[in-house]
């Protein structure tokens, strides 16, 4: 079986910084890929470089078993790579419609605009009674909904989640999650970076460890989530 999304032998520098070593990941179609690592390992730079944000020095990003290393960002997004950045990443001055409809400027997506905002209005009922509000003055919660209701404007196959909960109060990362868990109960592939290590872990089928810019662990998320290396090290325990 060719994976959804097959990563080989990336590296990626940042000047003479090497921040990606030889890292390799697949992700099939339909599961939840989780990746676990300290602050600095580089998932975020992992999550960019297939994004075609960084573009990788060696290495092959595939996807549906086409080759799309160095294509721009635009063109990955327009094949159905989305992705939901770190910092809940929202046009503060424009309305809640308004960011939605930004994320469907894709030629993917605009013919499907205004039925992918009801969908968004449905999974998220807080942002239709904000449709009008800026979104600079929506809660962390509710900015981190519209960010992923942007993503999912763009029509994703895959999402590509950077740290989601990070920075929200507990009952809203649970919700954070419920969305997670919804989006791939719909057969959306996920690439989940998570500080909640053992919540993402729980959810995922397949996971790997990213150190120092090297993938040192792989296996379920069951399998990672037993491990006494990854218990300590990231669940400390
Ligand atoms: N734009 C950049 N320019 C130079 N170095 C960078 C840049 N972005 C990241 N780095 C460096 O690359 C390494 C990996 O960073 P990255 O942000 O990918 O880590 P991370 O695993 O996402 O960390 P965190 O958990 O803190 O988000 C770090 O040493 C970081 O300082
Ligand atoms: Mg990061």
């Amino acid at each position: 079986m060719t994976a959804l999304l097959e990563v080989d032998r990336l590296d990626l520098y940042y000047g003479d910084a090497q921040a990606l070593d030889a890292v390799s990941i697949a992700a099939q179609e339909g599961e939840i890929v989780a990746i676990v690592g300290s602050n600095g390992a580089g998932k975020s730079s992992l999550i960019r470089a297939i994004a075609g944000i960084e573009p990788p020095r060696r290495g092959t990003v595939r996807y549906r078993g086409r080759d799309i290393t160095g294509l721009p960002s635009h063109a990955v997004c327009q094949l159905g790579v989305g992705q939901v950045a770190e910092g809940r990443q929202v046009f503060p001055s424009l309305t809640v419609r308004e960011n939605l409809e930004m994320g469907a400027m894709l030629a993917r997506a605009r013919p499907r605009m205004a039925g992918a905002i009801a969908e968004v209005f449905t999974l998220f009922p807080r942002l239709r009674e904000r449709e009008r509000q800026a979104a600079g003055t929506l809660s962390g919660g509710e900015q981190q909904m519209l960010a992923i209701g942007r993503c999912l404007m763009g029509q994703p196959e895959l999402i590509m989640f950077d740290e989601p909960s990070l920075g929200l109060a507990p009952a809203v990362v649970q919700e954070v999650f419920q969305t997670i868990k919804a989006l791939h109960g719909r057969g959306l592939t996920i690439i989940l970076v998570e500080q909640n290590v053992a919540v993402s872990l729980r959810l995922a089928q397949s996971a790997y460890v990213l150190e120092n810019g090297r993938i040192v662990m792989r296996g379920s998320g069951a399998e990672l989530l037993a491990d006494d290396r990854v218990r300590q090290a990231y669940l400390g325990l």
